[in-house]
């Protein structure tokens, strides 16, 4: 058995690492929709008042992200990389984008802390589909032909738990580097996962400026990802050939 002195990895990558991609942040420039904030449709009261408001901006942002001019950027791909390298007990990925960008660039078992986009849950039975099409109110239900009006996108809310946090927390406490990668640090519980990692946890912070848990890490490299993310774990790969050893 190959014993690696190379501490467990936690990744966190916010809308910044899928910028390069084209798909538009939520608080930089243009971070609107039909100049709403995400806040104003992305909850639960939004959804019970006018739904298809809401459902108008899911299938706005699912048509965007099926746009073929959309792909994984060098950012993403560098993570599937990095997992590949040190292997899935080494190396959690929990992204708060509901894209599937990091899957479509090969990376495995990625925690989409505020759910996913391509995917549709009924608010009655619980039940999750994969989705691609336009989703309204009138929309039949793929298994209940009697309940109108359950289908949702399946994304957190603002208001409602982020998915497997206790999951997050254990891999954060046991994690010896913590990369935080495009997230501006304004949104809990996520923003405060830094401070969830142990003494002695190698902490850097990837993004195109500081934000306000900037403090909170050790390293802060400033560019944009798709050069970060390619750099770092080039320096990586190099540590962890030099670091692993029979035993
Ligand atoms: N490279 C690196 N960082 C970038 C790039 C880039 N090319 N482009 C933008 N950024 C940084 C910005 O500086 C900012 O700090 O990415 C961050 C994007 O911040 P937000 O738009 O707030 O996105 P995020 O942090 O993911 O938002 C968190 O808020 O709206 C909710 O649920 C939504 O998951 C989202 C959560």
């Amino acid at each position: 058995m190959t014993k690696h002195k190379f501490p467990p990895i936690v990744v966190l990558t916010g809308a910044g690492v899928s910028a390069e991609s084209g798909l538009p942040t939520f608080r930089g420039t243009g971070g609107l929709w039909q100049g709403y904030r995400v806040e104003e449709v992305a909850n639960p009261a939004a959804f019970r008042r006018h739904p298809e408001l809401v459902h108008d901006f899911y299938n706005w942002r699912r048509k965007a992200l099926l746009d073929p001019r959309v792909q994984p950027n060098p950012a993403h791909r560098a993570l599937a990389e990095l997992q590949q390298l040190v292997g899935p007990e080494h190396f959690y990925l929990v992204t708060q984008n509901v894209d599937d960008l990091h899957e479509r660039a090969g990376a495995k078992q990625v925690h989409h802390l505020h759910g996913e986009l391509l995917k549709v849950r009924c608010s009655e039975t619980g039940e999750v589909w994969p989705w691609v099409t336009d989703l309204h109110v009138e929309t039949p239900h793929p298994s209940r032909p009697e309940l109108r009006g359950t289908l949702r996108p399946h994304i957190v809310w603002f208001g409602e738990q982020p998915l497997k946090l206790t999951e997050v927390y254990r891999h954060l406490q046991q994690c010896g580097l913590f990369i935080a990668i495009g997230t501006s640090g304004n949104v809990y519980p996520a923003a405060g996962f830094v401070q969830a990692t142990p003494p002695g946890c190698r902490r850097i912070e990837l993004n195109l400026e500081d934000t306000p848990t900037s403090p909170e890490f050790h390293e802060h490299r400033r560019g944009p990802a798709g050069d970060l993310v390619p750099a770092l774990v080039r320096e990586l790969q190099v540590l962890w050939d030099s670091s692993s050893s029979e035993c």
